[in-house]
């Protein structure tokens, strides 16, 4: 095990740009994610041809800045790892192109990193920072973010990582669901971020959403992902139905009118204070938005925990991007010890996309010698195995 491998991490699968330095797999060096919010704001969610410009924009800039921050060269770097999958198509394409043509010009390996994988390894990543590399297994992750709602076993075998699906979400993914609301609403976007300082206003109780009884065919999931294990019982999630409760919400309380004006209001304002968003809705959707909120939040708690007791989890990784959810991060640090489960969160920056986590999660790929080929191209529904 070399401690003092350096790998360049580069990501582009949505809507930021980002590069990072890591070293040994556990000590950041830099990290540098170039968001594009004001790009897609407008439109209310991310265009991807949009984003694919962006990135071509700023994939250049944003390495130099990695290096530069991390007082290197390009020639310093041990590999290029980079995001191929899952994500935006061409998006993904951008960054993969780049880390294809850096490994070719400075003849350095390079290691194809999943995304999902990436988020997973962002906790741990911080874990070994704090001097807490090792865990306690059976170890559980929830992956939870704009694009994705999925829990995996996690198991190491050597230094290679391994990972079984559980449950994921069969329709939409709890951070698109905070997205839509928020549109729906006229907060504006990306909507996690609003939801979370809004719902501090009202009152989560006010208005009961329910969520469906979802039926598991373990057999058909268990062959679908090509394991040999049957019966193996599955914890999925579904976030499309409390869209449209909220959507019918609106329209029987008819605040279609006050919707319009808050999203003109909140257009004239380049950055919205807690207090702008307190005082552009009314006590109704001050409520609306805090149930929502906790209905999600219990949803997602109530499932994986019902997950821990199942499989016996020891540890818990909670990470992508609605793990920057404040009342998320307080449900589970609540529930996880109650149930004898230690639970890490990343730190609020590291839970939403940035590349270290992919440098990170490369590491155990450079140490195994599991390299790419530079025939590689960007999977848009990469599975994690
Ligand atoms: O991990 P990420 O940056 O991108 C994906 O891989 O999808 O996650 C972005 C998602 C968005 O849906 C955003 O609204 C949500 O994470 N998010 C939040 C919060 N911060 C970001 N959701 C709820 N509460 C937050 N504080
Ligand atoms: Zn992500």
């Amino acid at each position: 095990m070399d401690k003092s491998t350096l790998i360049l991490g580069i990501e582009s699968s949505c809507d930021e740009t980002a590069a990072a330095i890591v070293r040994g797999g556990e000590e950041l060096v830099s990290s540098v994610v170039a968001s594009q919010i004001a790009t897609h704001s407008p439109y209310g969610g991310v265009v991807p041809e949009l984003a694919s410009r962006e990135h071509l924009r700023n994939l250049v800039p944003v390495t130099r800045a990695a290096l530069a921050k991390a007082g290197l060269t390009y020639a310093d770097v041990d590999a290029i790892a980079v995001t191929n999958g899952p994500g935006l198509a061409g998006a993904l394409l951008t960054g993969v192109s780049f880390a294809k043509s850096l490994a070719w010009a400075l003849q350095k390996p390079l290691i194809a990193v999943n995304h999902i994988e990436g988020h997973i390894h962002a906790v741990l990543l911080e874990q070994r920072e704090k001097g807490n590399g090792v865990l306690d297994f059976p170890v559980l992750a929830l992956v939870v973010s704009g694009g994705h709602t999925h829990l995996f076993l996690a198991e190491q075998i050597g230094d290679a990582w391994h990972y079984e699906n559980i449950g994921h979400t069969r329709d939409d993914a709890a951070g698109e669901a905070f997205d839509k609301t928020a549109k729906l609403l006229g907060l504006g976007y990306p909507g996690g971020p609003i939801i979370d300082r809004v719902s501090k206003f009202g009152d989560p109780q006010a208005v009961k959403f329910t969520f469906a009884q979802l039926k598991h065919s373990a057999r058909q999931e268990s062959k679908r992902a090509g394991r040999m294990e049957e019966n193996r019982k599955r914890f999925d999630f579904s976030y499309s139905g409390i869209k449209t409760a909220v959507l019918r919400y609106v329209e029987t309380h008819e605040l279609f009118g006050a919707i319009e004006a808050r999203r003109r209001a909140l257009l004239e304002i380049t950055a919205p204070t807690d207090e702008d968003f307190r005082r552009l809705c009314d006590r109704q959707t001050l409520d609306l938005v805090a149930s929502f909120q906790a209905a999600v939040v219990g949803d997602l708690t109530h499932r994986t925990m019902a997950a821990c007791e199942e499989y016996g989890v020891q540890t818990l990784l909670v990470t992508g991007g609605v793990a920057a959810n404040s009342a998320l991060r307080g449900a589970f640090e609540k529930r996880g010890p109650r149930s004898g489960v230690r639970v890490h969160f990343p730190s609020r920056i590291m839970s939403t996309d940035n590349a270290a986590m992919i440098a990170a999660a490369a590491y155990s790929k450079w140490i195994s010698r599991d390299f790419a080929g530079l025939d590689i191209s960007a999977e848009a529904n990469l599975q994690l195995r």
